[in-house]
């Protein structure tokens, strides 16, 4: 039985990695080293802070942590200044209707991201109201694959964590769901996701009934 699905944002409902990409990039220039997209593909799902070891540890530099900070300040300030423009057209095809649909079938929806920036976004695109709960880095600090996030969204909904769906695009997610005890629905490369129980490409047409469908057999 299906309860509740708890999801993912960046990269889930909306592509903010690109966002990420360019604000990285540009401090890994300031830092006088060249930042690719490859590179780029490790931040994904990461914490804040993680993602600017692993920029530093591809530059081959190292800071103390206060010096660290500043850094991680200045990034997510440029950061901001991209996410602040974004508008409902970013929302990811197929995850607004998804939404709505799940809701209007008694299905309790959670975000479940470790972004600070999420209460922005959400905002921007317009779907502040679309969730029962919002559990992002602002309200847990442990990262995925730590279960913590998920757990959390779990019991704000009042659900336990067998119930649970989550949607995700980063390996870091996937693990994070399974230490949780929750099913899975992978967005993205099956090669990469190739622990979660499913996995499509994205979340256009992906309906209720196909929810119900997947966890039947399982
Ligand atoms: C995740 C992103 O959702 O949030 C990561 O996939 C990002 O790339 C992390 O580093 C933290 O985000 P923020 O907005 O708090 O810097
Ligand atoms: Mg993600």
């Amino acid at each position: 039985e299906i309860k509740a699905c708890i999801f993912d944002l960046d990269g889930v409902v909306v592509d903010t990695a690109k966002y990420h990409y360019l604000a990285w990039k540009r401090l890994a220039q300031e830092l006088g080293f060249e930042f690719t997209e490859q590179h780029n593909e490790r931040l994904k799902g990461v914490s804040r802070m993680r993602s600017l070891e692993i920029l530093l540890e591809v530059g081959g530099l190292s800071f103390p942590l206060d010096e660290m900070e500043r850094m991680a300040a200045k990034k997510n300030a440029w950061y901001v200044e991209y996410i602040e423009r974004m508008t409902p057209d970013e929302i990811l095809p197929g995850a607004k209707e998804l939404l709505e649909e799940l809701r209007a079938n008694g299905i309790k929806v959670s975000l479940g991201s470790a972004s600070k920036n999420s209460p922005l976004i959400l905002e921007r695109i317009g779907l502040k109201n679309h969730f029962d709960a919002v559990i992002d880095g602002n309200s847990v600090t442990v990262a995925k694959p730590a279960p913590d996030i998920f757990l959390v969204a779990a019991k704000s909904l009042g659900v336990n964590p067998e119930f649970c769906v989550v949607f995700e695009d980063a390996e870091a997610g996937i693990e994070a769901a399974i230490n949780a005890g929750m099913r899975t629905v992978g967005i993205g490369n099956p090669q990469i996701l190739n622990r979660a129980d499913v996995v499509v490409p994205n979340l256009k047409g992906f309906t209720y009934s196909k929810l119900i469908e997947l966890f039947l057999k399982k």
